[in-house]
C-alpha cells in the first residue's frame, strides 16, 4: 500500500520520501513502483518521460530522520496497534511540530493511534483502497481530538489528487469495512451452517444481488487473514456477534489457506475442476396459478412440467405426478407444501428481482431431493439461474443484503456518515455498482422492513431489527434521501 500511496501522491506532482525498514524492502517497494507506472506506459496511459519524472520524485530510503522536512506523513506499516504506535512516537520526534501525521489502518483505532504522539490534535487516518492508483475512494478519518484544519488539509489534498475523500468519525471499519465485512461474515455463516453451498451463495449475489462477485470470490481475492483481522477489529468494538469471525473463515486462516494469494481458500486456484452447473433441457412447459412476478406460463396445469403457485393459490387437480410444484412466496413455505399434499414434490420459489436471472429455490426438511434438482433443471430450461437453500426467511439474496442495507440505515441515521458519502464508500472503494441508500429507495422502505422485520422474527438477532430511520421512511411513504 505504501508504494502505491507514493506513486498516486507523485502522480499528482508532489516530492515524496518513501520510508521502508531495511534496503532489502526498500528493493521490493522500487520494484512495486517501477512495475506499477511500467504497467501504465505498456497501456498507453503514461510516456515513458512521465513515469521517469514520477519515479525521480520519490526518494527512497531507511532514515526516518529524511522526514524532517515534510508536510504530510501517510504511514502504511503492518496492521498492528503496537507497530503502528512505535512508529507514530518516532515520528513524533523527527517531524516539523506542524506537520500532519496520518495513518493508512484499515480498522485500527485512529484515536489510540493519536494519543502514543505529543501531537494528537495533527493525527489523521486516511484510508486508500488497494490498489490505490487505481481505486478513487479515500476515507478521511477524523478523532474527537484532530484539528478541523488538518482533516480539511488532508481531505483537500485529497480531492487535488483526483480522488474522493469521505470524512468520517473514528469507528472500526470506518464506512466501507464495516459494511462490508458484516455482509461477508454472514454469508460465511450462511455456508457454515448448511443453508446453502458456496457455489450457491455465490451465484445468488451476482445473478440476483448484481454484484460484480460474490462473497466467497472476493474474500478469496482480499485474502482471509485480512478479513479476520479486519473482523476482528470491527467485532472488538461493535461487539455485535455478526462480526465475531466465522469459525470457518479462522478455521481456513489456521490451515494456511488465505484466498488466491496461497492458491486456496474458499475455492482452490489450481486449475482443479469445478463443479458442473445444472444441466439446461427443453424449456419446460409452465402453469402459473396467480400472479408470480418474473415467471410466465399459460400450460394446462394438468400437462404441465412446473406448476407455479402465486400468493395463496391452491393446487389445482390433476397436476401429472412427475411434476414439481413451485410456491412463489417471499417467505418460508413449509406450510403451504404441507397443505399441497404431496410435500415431496415442492420447492419454494423466489425471483427476488424479476428482471435479473436469479432464480432460489427453497428445499423445505420434506422435499425429494429429485424434486430439487428436477426443479433446478426446469428453471435452468426457462433461462434462469437455480440456487437453492434451506426454506428460511429472505433465501440468500435478500437474508444477506437487507441486514448490509439496515447496517447502512442505521450509519445514516446515527449521523455517522451522510448518504452520498455512504453511496460513495460502496461504490467507490468496494465496486458496488450502487450504494445502499440509493439501493434502499430503489427497493423501497417499506420492502426492506417487512423483509428485516421477517429475518428479526426468525432469528432474533437485534441488530436485524429494522433500523428506526427504515421504519420512520417507510411509515412516511419516502425513500432516505
Ligand atoms: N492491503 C490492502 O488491501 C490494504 C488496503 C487498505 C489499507 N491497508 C492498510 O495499509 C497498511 C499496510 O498494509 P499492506 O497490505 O501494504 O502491508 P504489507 O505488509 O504489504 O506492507 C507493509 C510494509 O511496511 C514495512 N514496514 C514494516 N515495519 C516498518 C517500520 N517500522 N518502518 C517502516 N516500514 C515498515 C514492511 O517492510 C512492508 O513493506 C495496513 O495498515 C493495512 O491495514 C491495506
Amino acid at each position: 500500500m505504501g508504494a502505491g500511496i507514493a506513486e498516486v501522491l507523485a502522480r499528482g506532482g508532489l516530492p515524496v520520501v518513501g520510508i521502508e525498514i531495511s534496503p532489502e524492502a526498500l528493493d521490493r517497494g522500487r520494484g512495486h513502483l517501477e512495475k506499477s507506472t511500467g504497467r501504465a506506459v505498456k497501456r498507453g496511459k503514461l510516456t515513458p518521460e512521465a513515469q521517469r519524472e514520477i519515479l525521480d520524485r520519490i526518494a527512497l530510503s531507511t532514515d526516518f530522520g529524511d522526514l524532517g522536512d515534510c508536510d504530510l506523513v501517510i504511514e502504511a506499516v503492518p496492521e498492528r496497534l503496537d507497530l503502528k504506535r512505535q512508529v507514530f512516537a518516532r515520528l513524533d520526534e523527527v517531524c516539523r511540530a506542524d506537520a500532519v501525521l496520518a495513518t493508512n489502518t484499515s480498522s485500527l483505532s485512529v484515536t489510540e493511534i493519536a494519543v502514543a504522539t505529543n501531537r494528537p490534535t495533527k493525527i489523521v487516518g486516511v484510508h486508500f483502497f488497494n490498489p490505490a492508483p487505481v481505486m478513487r475512494l479515500v476515507e478521511v478519518i477524523t478523532t474527537v481530538l484532530t484539528e478541523p484544519t488538518a482533516v480539511a488539509g488532508v481531505a483537500d489534498l485529497v480531492t487535488k489528487l483526483g480522488k474522493t475523500p469521505v470524512t468520517v468519525g473514528d469507528r472500526a471499519g470506518f464506512v466501507a469495512n464495516r459494511l462490508l465485512f458484516g455482509y461477508l461474515n454472514q454469508a460465511t455463516a450462511m455456508l457454515e451452517n448448511g443453508h446453502a453451498t458456496r457455489d450457491d451463495i455465490d451465484a445468488a449475489m451476482t445473478a440476483g444481488g448484481g454484484l460484480p462477485m460474490g462473497p466467497f470470490t472476493l474474500m478469496d481475492l482480499i485474502g482471509l487473514d485480512t478479513c479476520l483481522g479486519v473482523l476482528e477489529a470491527v467485532y472488538a468494538e461493535s461487539r455485535d456477534r455478526r462480526h465475531a469471525p466465522s469459525p470457518l473463515l479462522r478455521e481456513l486462516v489456521t490451515a494456511g489457506l488465505l484466498g488466491r494469494k496461497t492458491g486456496r481458500g474458499f475455492y482452490a486456484y489450481d486449475g482443479s475442476a469445478d463443479e458442473a452447473a445444472a444441466e439446461s433441457g427443453p424449456a419446460p412447459a409452465v402453469a402459473v396459478v396467480g400472479e408470480v412476478a418474473g415467471i410466465t406460463g399459460d400450460a394446462d396445469p394438468a400437462a404441465a412440467d412446473l406448476v407455479v403457485l402465486g400468493a395463496g393459490a391452491e393446487l389445482p387437480d390433476g397436476v401429472k405426478p412427475d411434476a414439481v410444484i413451485a410456491v412463489a412466496a417471499e417467505g418460508p413455505v413449509t406450510a403451504r407444501a404441507v397443505a399441497t399434499g404431496r410435500p415431496g414434490d415442492v420447492v419454494g420459489l423466489r425471483v427476488p428481482e424479476p428482471d435479473r436471472p436469479l432464480a432460489e429455490l427453497t428445499v423445505t426438511a420434506l422435499t425429494l431431493p429429485a424434486t430439487a434438482d428436477r426443479a433446478a433443471a426446469l428453471l435452468a430450461g426457462l433461462g434462469r439461474t437455480a440456487v437453492r437453500c434451506r426454506d428460511r426467511a429472505g433465501a440468500i439474496v435478500d437474508a444477506l443484503r437487507f441486514p448490509y442495507l439496515n447496517d447502512a440505515a442505521a450509519m445514516l441515521g446515527a449521523g455517522y456518515a451522510d448518504a452520498d458519502a455512504i453511496d460513495a464508500a460502496m461504490t467507490l472503494g468496494c465496486g458496488y455498482p450502487t450504494g445502499p441508500v440509493a439501493d434502499l429507495d430503489r427497493l423501497g422502505p417499506r420492502r426492506a422492513v417487512e423483509v428485516l422485520t421477517a429475518l428479526y422474527e426468525e432469528s432474533r438477532e437485534p441488530a436485524l431489527a429494522p433500523a428506526p430511520v427504515l421504519v420512520e421512511h417507510a411509515a412516511a411513504g419516502r425513500g432516505l434521501r
